[in-house]
């Protein structure tokens, strides 16, 4: 069998499940109860056990669980009372929903350049971006790699901004002795398909204020009250819930990923290590005092002159092509259409942005448009291969260079 064959038959395919999860949707089904209720009048258990089950995971007080990552940061920042005339400071390299998330409350996302090393927020910049209008900041821990949060905690606290974290890469990540999530003021996550925990759609948010908690839980529930009367709607709130389904997979899933967890912080070691001595690739390093790493997408950064040339189209398309599954990063935030374009939300004026028409010209962000024209990604399923297998990438890779 050719190299390529045996790479597209061998490497692992993701979402990972067994009868576990089937029976467990099927539970769900026969048992006729298909949400989640409210508090007293409790429907299916599923999201209100993996509520628990998740928090204690990542070591919170609290975890309200939402249909999606995007809703999750939503309902964070509408927690923190961020809405017009507002802005929150965004990491630009990140998926739109990072920043979208900041439209949808009416407020304007302010792009913060990256670190060239660790690829995340460069928590040096933020201050040059705060303005009297910042209310909040929302670091993003691409690839599970922590943005430095002892620093940015302390610039959020001298500036007075609330904190939510993007943990939607970052389930099980450890910076410094605490889970991600846990440095801000909120965490949130997403279980998307693709993520390292799923229920093939899926959010949730965790803090450790009970009080935020509680009005989080209301927004995300009609604003409704724990334990009052169904039809009490106390405050403006919208229905972001989970439903039981996801819950019953979620559960099910999270009883596979420590494991998984533990083997693809085993193998991103040593693929970094391999990786790292083909002189031109450069991976993504972890950020000091990272102890465990969610390992959402493994971005590594290649230099085209090394590689006679290539551009990273025709690069990701050769590992591809040899049934190495890699893809493009995520665009930058600033350059995206519906940031350039500038007409969001009706009423709203985003000309105080640093983005927006001319400048959203890439010489205005230096560092995510010069690694983001050189890097490509990894799957995460890719770290639960066998050591050998990763073995084959890393000289698939060296014979790129012949
Ligand atoms: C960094 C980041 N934030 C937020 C989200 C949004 O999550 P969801 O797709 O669950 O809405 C994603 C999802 O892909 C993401 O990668």
């Amino acid at each position: 069998m050719s190299f390529e064959q045996e790479a597209k038959k061998n490497f692992p395919k993701w979402p990972i499940f067994d009868d576990e999860e089937v029976n467990a949707l099927a539970k769900v089904i026969r048992s006729g109860k298909w949400w989640i209720g409210a508090p007293g009048v409790h429907q299916g258990e599923n999201v209100w056990k993996f509520q628990e089950e998740f928090a204690k995971f990542q070591e919170a007080k609290n975890c309200i669980a939402t249909f999606n990552g995007t809703v999750s940061i939503e309902l964070a920042l509408l927690a923190f009372g961020v809405g017009l005339g507002d802005e929150v400071i965004v990491s630009d390299y990140t998926f739109v929903a990072s920043g979208s998330a900041v439209i949808a409350t009416n407020a304007v996302p302010i792009f913060c350049d990256i670190n060239p090393e660790t690829l995340v927020m460069d928590v040096g910049k933020i201050e040059s971006l705060i303005s009297e209008k910042t209310k909040a900041i929302v670091p993003v821990h691409l690839g599970g790699n922590p943005v430095e949060m002892d620093r940015l905690m302390e610039i959020a606290k001298k500036n007075d901004l609330m904190v939510v974290e993007d943990c939607a890469h970052a389930h099980g990540s450890r910076y410094k002795g605490k889970r991600m999530g846990n440095w801000g003021h909120a965490g949130s996550f997403s279980f998307q398909a693709s993520k390292v925990l799923t229920g093939g759609e899926g959010g949730a948010l965790i803090t450790n204020d009970d009080e935020v908690a509680d009005l989080m839980y209301s927004i995300g529930d009609c604003g409704r009250s724990k334990n009052k009367y169904f039809y009490d709607h106390y405050i403006y709130g919208t229905n972001y819930r989970m439903s039981e389904y996801q819950g019953a997979v979620l559960r099910a899933q999270l009883k596979k990923f420590p494991a998984q967890h533990k083997l693809r912080n085993e193998n991103g070691k040593y693929f970094m290590d391999k990786l790292n001595q083909i002189d031109g690739i450069k991976v993504m390093k972890l950020t000091p005092g990272t102890e465990e790493c969610g390992y959402y997408v493994y971005p590594i950064v290649f230099e085209p002159k090394k590689f006679g040339g290539m551009t990273k189209t025709e690069f990701y398309n050769k590992l591809n092509d040899a049934g190495i599954p890699t893809d493009d990063c995520y665009p930058p935030l600033h350059g995206l259409e519906c940031f350039k374009n500038c007409h969001l939300r009706k009423g709203i004026d985003y000309s105080n942005a640093n983005w927006g028409g001319d400048k959203s010209n890439d010489e205005n962000f230096p560092i995510v448009t010069d690694i983001y024209s050189r890097s490509v990604e990894f799957p995460q399923e890719m770290l639960l291969a066998t050591q050998e297998q990763l073995d084959t990438v890393v000289e698939f890779i060296k014979s790129l260079k012949n």
